[in-house]
């Protein structure tokens, strides 16, 4: 899973890669390079590590050419290292690719290349391809990427270039993004939109099997067969300075304080005056909704445990047995599923490659889809048969967090929408919980002014040389709770642990000694005595609690070593507010040990591959 940025025009293209490059970094960023036309030839650059490494070494070519591919990685197929860094080139040395995915069949292609007499200079998966181009071409790269295409199997997007033909870009895509931008002399091929968003904001997504040609003045879609097909251009309105850090240190904390922001978003018009929901493009029927026998969500990593909440939510609220699968694991079942089912996939990218391939396995086996996505055009919005959008706004830190908190807002909209329709819950029900879903925007707004932060800063610091934490919740604070879990994995690298409180003493609690740290969310609910018991077992051995608890629990404040405070709200809704503190724990606990919070090692923000 990589990130790729292509660019043909009358300006030195050089730097405008580059830029490109930086925002597509979240895609992955163990090696990188680019392949630029300059009189007729390839200037090539290769460099291992991040773009700080490409950056360093990028005046070793002339910022004189005016068209070019480049590429950020994320190893797939061959270590990180220069000669596994794309672009690749062929024998010849006249044609360059960069490639995002995975070519499954590459060993045959290889071997079949190899005795053919080409030499490989790479491990990739990736190199087959300038190879099968080389072996295609016939005076017109169009036709050779096609015939490459065909050989190919797996899932990828890539994009060629020749000193043949020097003015013009060819890509193509397959169940992964390929985004084209429109500019004035000039035109854009990436894999996501902010690549190019501070040059153009017209764009074009291409279908899986279309082949685009731009050139300085030109941009052509084509069938695989050749047939030209029309462009249908979208403008986009992000803000750039979404882009960017605007004052924080990284992007993970200025994400988590835009979470207000995202909620409100989100919200927006959803919720009618009369205090019911109204979800767009849902493309769900009231009676298809009222004769739901069964949901199921599928889902990765963060998006997963939204997909808890939305359990706990819609059999509360809807009444509808729910399941919850990790789509790696489902996507391989033979489940037992059909036209009453409705599947639900949750990602916050809309083209994680096991979800995707979750959502086919359901609608195959005849359920209707609904993607929860925060990326318009994503792969998942083209394959559902409804979409319900987050509106996170652009999520760089490779962490999830305010995507985390929409999906959360999603599946919980979606919940009561259903309830609703189904008349499970009264009118009035509906009101008083979409009233107080108005209120958490104001609520953690309220939270992140008041200094809050700091305030988690601190005990941060104070656990930061832990050599193990345990997390712990019980109903709606499990899901929180393993969210708060992965978040320090990801980005503090401190083994940690998150499990049902309840569920403790069949396993984990032979873990805790003397001052071993265990987060307990422990807000307001109808388990919290439960869970106090639990934390009563953690005391006993000696281990010292944190608390996420919710504002004006005097009881929690005698028993826990920390406590966290959050908002009160609705136990219902305190998922909204009870991973934020969690969320600042693991960031300031990631920053005490001096990690890098953006990029966390051997993670990366999109993954294309299974
Ligand atoms: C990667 C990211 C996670 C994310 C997961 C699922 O592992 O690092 O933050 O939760 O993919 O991604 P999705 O885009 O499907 O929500």
């Amino acid at each position: 899973m990589c990130g790729i940025i292509g660019y043909v025009g009358a300006r030195p293209c050089r730097d405008i890669l580059f830029q490109g490059l930086r925002k597509l970094e979240y895609r992955g960023y163990d090696s990188a390079g680019l392949s630029i036309i300059r009189d007729g030839q390839f200037e090539l650059l290769h460099s291992v590590g991040n773009l700080d490494n490409l950056e360093e070494i990028l005046h070793r070519v002339g910022n004189g050419g005016t068209m070019g591919i480049a590429h950020t990685r994320w190893a797939t197929h061959g270590r990180p290292s220069t000669e596994n860094a794309h672009p690749h080139t062929d024998c010849t040395g006249r044609f360059a690719i960069v490639l995002n995915g995975i070519v499954e069949n590459y060993m045959s292609l290889r071997a079949m290349l190899r005795a053919e007499g080409h030499e490989f200079t790479s491990e990739t998966d990736a190199e087959v391809v300038a190879h099968l181009i080389e072996r295609a071409y016939a005076g017109s790269l169009r036709d050779a990427v096609v015939a490459a295409y065909r050989q190919m199997e797996g899932h990828f997007t890539y994009c060629a270039i020749t000193t043949d033909e020097p003015d013009l870009i060819v890509g193509v895509r397959k169940e992964t993004p390929l985004v084209v931008g429109l500019g004035k002399d000039e035109n854009f091929l990436a894999s996501a939109i902010p690549a190019f968003m501070a040059e153009t904001r017209t764009v074009l997504f291409p279908e899986d099997g279309q082949v685009v040609v731009i050139t300085r003045d030109t941009v052509e879609l084509y069938t695989l067969d050749g047939d030209p097909v029309p462009c249908e251009w979208t403008h986009v309105d992000w803000d750039e300075e979404a882009a960017e850090k605007g004052g924080y240190e990284t992007f993970m904390l200025k994400e988590i304080h835009e979470q207000p922001t995202s909620l409100a978003d989100t919200l927006a018009e959803r919720i009618g005056p009369d205090g019911g929901i109204s979800l767009d493009g849902l493309e769900l029927a009231p009676e298809a909704i009222k004769a739901l026998k069964q949901v199921l969500i599928v889902a990765c990593g963060t998006s997963y445990h939204a997909g808890l909440v939305g359990k706990y939510a819609l059999e509360r609220w809807a009444r509808v047995p729910v399941e919850v699968e990790v789509a790696s694991e489902f996507r391989y079942r033979d489940p037992v599923i059909g036209e009453d089912t409705l599947c639900i996939a949750i990602s916050q990218s809309g083209e994680t490659a096991d979800t995707l391939a979750a959502m086919r396995l359901a609608r195959s086996a005849g359920a209707r889809v609904l993607a929860v996505t925060n990326i318009v055009g994503s792969q998942a919005t083209r394959e559902a048969d409804g979409v319900l959008f987050t509106r996170a706004g652009l999520e760089i830190g490779v962490a999830a967090t305010k995507t985390f908190l929409t999906q959360e807002l999603a599946v919980l909209l979606l919940a009561l929408n259903f309830a609703e329709v189904r008349g499970t819950l009264s009118e009035e029900q509906v009101r008083a919980y979409t009233e107080e879903l108005r209120r958490i925007p104001g609520l953690l707004d309220h939270y992140f002014a008041s200094g809050a932060a700091a305030e988690v800063e601190d005990v941060a610091r104070k656990y930061s040389g832990s050599r193990f934490f345990l997390c712990l919740g019980r109903n709606l604070g499990l899901p929180v709770a393993l969210e708060g879990a992965l978040k320090l994995k990801e980005i503090s690298y401190i083994p940690t642990d998150a499990y049902a409180a309840g569920e403790m003493k069949h396993g984990p609690i032979a873990l805790l000694e003397e001052g071993s740290p265990v987060l307990v969310v422990a807000t307001d609910s109808f388990v919290y005595d439960k869970l106090i018991s639990n934390v009563q077992e953690v005391k006993a051995r000696g281990a010292l609690i944190i608390a996420v608890a919710s504002e004006g629990n005097e009881n929690i404040a005698g028993m826990a070593d920390d406590v966290l405070w959050v908002p009160k709200t609705d136990e219902m809704l305190a998922p909204l507010v009870a991973i934020v503190p969690l969320q600042l724990f693991a960031y300031y606990t990631a920053k005490a040990k001096g990690e890098k919070v953006d990029q966390p090692r051997n993670l990366a923000k999109t993954v294309t591959v299974e």
